[in-house]
């Protein structure tokens, strides 16, 4: 029996990753080098820094993985990348460097898609858990009941997907079946975070700050409301609005199971313009700014006391509403097509109210629910080694000329 360790690498969007997991349950090792802090000033990722930066930390962070998993390259029986979808030269430095290892020694390539990889964080943890420091060899039976519906949320994407496993006798072996169920026309819900905490002066990322603001506002105070989506003849033919919709079919979609956040972002302005606060906004920003030239982080404390209780009741309803319309959707389409347990992952999946209610509704609906644990949110190469293992028993490699795919869909 080999040793089951393959190093995953993961460069697909502001986050240098890598992490040695053993036969797809078992983390050895999660490294993150994350760029926020550089690319914070910008208010978004720019990807010509994001590349640079990725150069910079792909060695040092492997190393590191291959230390704290307390293996060498000559124990990795494979090498796991993520090639799509994400920012084309980000991308390019993870598949370049993982060719090369695979390659020099003499191993197999594997290709993950970063949306898959975000379903296998939750997929990982919940055979780690189960195993519980138990040996490997013990059951290798799922936990969370299956097929599984699987709502990717982060900065880039907004999916719903059902999710199978291999149906070979084996549980392990072969790939997993992924169908798209619904996605967003437009923004994903963490761009919709990270534009609104924009707008209202707040740092970047948008979404851990919102997330902590709004415990402190009521969520009832401003009703905001999504529009039901059109029907499908009216978006037939239509290209979707951003880069992150393009990459999957919507004209066989059920309109039910859409999202749209550009319209709340709108409403948010438009509501800032319309009590006079677009002034508070603006010292805010200024004020926190100023802090961190000082060299000193602004803390959540900080933020909330340059918040009066209208912005934090604008705060508060503006996350109860996209969080409203993430789990209206995602349990509508659990029982639409009949999964046997919902799954939350990516990045918004951090999200307090977000786990709260979202536990609360499947526990009415006696549905299973699950997340990751908020290391495995958000960007990591554990999940992409994971997502790797059912692919390496199933001998589905990559050839050497693997490309970077910015818009690789899922499904
Ligand atoms: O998965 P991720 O690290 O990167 C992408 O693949 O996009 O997700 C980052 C996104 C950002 O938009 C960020 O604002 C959002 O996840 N996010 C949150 C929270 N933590 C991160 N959104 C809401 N609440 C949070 N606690
Ligand atoms: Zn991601």
């Amino acid at each position: 029996m080999g040793s089951g360790l393959i190093l995953g690498i993961e460069s697909s969007c502001d986050e240098t990753a890598a992490a040695v997991v053993e036969r797809g349950a078992w983390t050895r090792s999660s490294v993150v080098a994350s760029q926020i802090a550089m690319h914070a000033p910008y208010g978004g990722v720019v990807p010509e820094l994001a590349s640079r930066e990725h150069l910079r930390n792909i060695v040092p962070i492997t190393r590191a993985a291959l230390t704290g998993a307390g293996c060498g390259l000559d124990d990795l029986e494979a090498v796991a990348v993520t090639n799509g979808p994400g920012l084309a030269g980000a991308l390019l430095v993870g598949i370049t460097y993982a060719k090369a290892l695979a390659f020099a020694r003499g191993i197999p390539l594997i290709a993950v898609n970063h949306l898959e990889g975000h379903i296998h964080a939750v997929l990982l943890e919940d055979r780690q858990r189960r195993l519980g420091g138990t040996s490997l060899a013990g059951s290798e039976e799922m936990g969370l009941p299956m097929p599984t519906l699987a709502l990717v949320v982060s900065g880039g994407h907004t999916h719903l997907f059902l999710a199978r496993p291999p149906v070979s006798g084996a549980a392990e072996f072969g790939a997993w079946q992924y169908s798209l169920i619904g996605r967003t026309l437009d923004d994903a819900a963490g761009e919709a975070f990270d534009k609104v905490a924009k707008l209202l002066g707040l740092g970047y990322p948008g979404g851990p700050w919102i997330d902590h603001l709004a415990q402190f506002g009521n969520p009832k105070a401003v009703p905001f409301g999504f529009a039901q989506i059109k029907t499908k003849a009216h978006l037939e033919g239509k290209a979707p609005r951003t880069k992150g919709a393009r990459s999957a079919p919507i004209a066989d979609l059920d309109r039910h199971f859409l999202f749209s956040f550009s319209g709340i972002k709108t409403a948010v302005l438009r509501y800032v313009e319309l009590h006079g606060l677009r002034e508070s906004c603006e010292v805010r920003r200024r004020a926190l700014m100023a802090m961190s030239e000082s060299g000193r982080h602004p803390t959540w404390l900080d933020a909330q006391g340059l918040c009066d209780q209208q912005t934090l009741d604008l705060i508060a309803s503006f996350q109860h509403a996209v969080v409203g319309d993430l789990l209206r959707k995602a349990f509508a389409a659990a029982e639409a097509v009949g999964a046997a347990s919902v799954l939350v992952t990516g990045g918004v999946a951090a999200n307090r109210e977000l786990r709260v209610r979202f536990t609360a509704e499947a526990a009415e609906r006696g549905l299973p629910v699950a997340f990751p644990t908020l290391a495995l949110s958000t960007d990591n190469a554990a999940m992409i080694a994971a997502a790797a293992w059912p692919r390496f028993l199933a001998g589905e490699f990559a050839g050497w000329d693997l490309e970077a795919n910015p818009r690789l869909a899922l499904a």
